[in-house]
């Protein structure tokens, strides 16, 4: 069998990308439905964009190559696309937008986009080769083998995150296959965990934070859990911690502590310190850090020094983390194909013509917040659309 165009992967880059490219397109995922991950995404409802998406928001050891697929199709667009299919929408914060009824509208959105276009699921991709004129792609399909010769091959079969639901790392081993490097991928928006379950009594607990690696911080929740810490200020700096690095946290990031506590003393001295802290934080993380405090009893009794190290533990708390949850719970994966070895107009190889590589498995990551889809769709978009222009 000869297709134009063979895509891998039946995820949000490759559903986007067949309703681009059209006609003579063929999507195949080992699957047994596409668009598992769009499914559980934003707790069902889809975080499908970011309304204030810029390059800024990714990582990617050129931090230029978005830009392109990034402008020529932008949130609008999706929007655009999405409102011409009817599906309600809202905004809930910093400019993430979600469904307001089911992630499965837009699944089914991408599916009506690219109803010209075949679907195989439960198709197994055992080999791929190139003769020179074409690709030629061995697969398995429903147990029957069978031999794909495409033009294009278009490579959009995700990062390694969450195994359980189908992440390989295939799109890996077919770049090194082609010459392609690698920028090394490892787990991404991700909880991290600490030794000894040191935070397990806090388990539930959320405070609003400022969570720092190096010169990047973010202002927004974390939750402890029984292994360490995870909510949207965790997993967005897990991004970018490494392994032995320290993560800085400040616990009370929109307020001058000091100047407060100071003004506390004058006007509830007689109050204990730690009941004090509660004005801050829940009472149980209180609790939790109190022995370890620099100061203890009356507020009154407290010297200019001593709140002055109180208000510096509680807002540059230093932490090692041991390691992270990995890629069982990983929202993606940072790494992948070095974007050096692509166009970042067309998505395709620069050494092998008609190879394309979009989605996941670029070496661009976004952040937490509707990111990672609109680098889906937008890289999606723009292969898809040279792959049509291209005829
Ligand atoms: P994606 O993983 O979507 O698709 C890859 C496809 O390839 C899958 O269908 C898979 O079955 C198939 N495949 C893999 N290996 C194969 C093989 N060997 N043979 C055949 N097929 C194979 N992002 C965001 O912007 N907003 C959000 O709300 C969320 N929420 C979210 C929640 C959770 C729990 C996760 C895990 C992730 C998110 N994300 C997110 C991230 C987002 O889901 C992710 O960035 C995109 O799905 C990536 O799209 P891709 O198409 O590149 O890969």
């Amino acid at each position: 069998m000869h297709v134009q165009t063979l895509i891998l992967g039946a995820g949000a880059a490759g559903l986007l990308c067949a309703g681009q490219a059209g006609p003579g397109a063929l999507i195949v995922d080992h699957a047994a439905a596409p668009g598992e991950k769009i499914r559980i995404s934003g707790g069902g409802r889809c975080n499908f964009t970011n309304l204030h998406t810029g390059p800024a928001n990714f990582i990617s050891q050129n931090p230029h190559f978005a830009k392109s697929a990034l402008s020529r199709f932008s949130p609008q667009d999706f929007l655009a696309l999405v409102d011409r299919h009817g599906i309600g929408w809202h905004e809930k914060t910093l400019g993430q937008l979600f469904c307001d009824r089911s992630a499965r509208d837009i699944i089914a959105m991408l599916l009506a986009e690219m109803a010209d276009v075949p679907l195989w699921l439960n198709t197994v991709i055992e080999e791929i080769g190139h003769d020179g004129a074409a690709f030629q792609v061995r697969l398995t399909r429903d147990g029957a083998a069978q031999t794909v010769s495409a033009r294009n091959l278009v490579v959009a079969t995700g990062g390694k995150s969450i195994p359980k639901m189908g992440a390989t790392g295939l799109a890996y081993k077919i770049a090194e296959q082609f010459g392609h490097q690698l920028i090394e991928p490892r787990p991404a928006l991700v909880p991290l965990t600490f030794d000894a379950g040191q935070f397990a009594p806090l388990a539930g607990v959320t405070q609003r934070v400022r969570a720092g690696c190096g010169s990047v911080s973010f202002d927004e929740a974390m939750l402890f859990t029984h292994r360490g810490l995870s909510g949207p200020a965790i997993l967005q700096i897990s991004s970018y911690w490494a392994d032995g690095q320290t993560v800085r946290i400040n616990l009370v990031p929109q307020t001058d502590l000091l100047g407060a506590l100071k003004d506390l003393r004058r006007t509830a001295g007689k109050k204990q310190v730690s009941t004090v802290l509660t004005q801050f934080m829940p009472t149980r993380l209180v609790d939790h850090l109190l022995p370890a405090l620099p100061a203890m009893g009356l507020l009154a009794d407290q010297s200019d020094p001593a709140l002055t190290a109180l208000a510096k533990a509680l807002q540059n708390w230093d932490l090692r983390p041991g390691g992270s949850e990995g890629y069982r719970t990983a929202e993606v994966t940072l790494g992948g194909v070095d974007t050096g070895g692509l166009s970042s107009r067309t998505m395709m190889s620069k050494t092998v013509p008609g190879l394309y590589f979009i989605g996941e498995c670029v070496d661009v990551t976004g952040w937490l917040g509707g990111y990672n889809f609109q680098w889906a769709w937008a890289s999606g978009y723009v292969a898809g659309q040279a792959i049509r222009d291209m005829g």
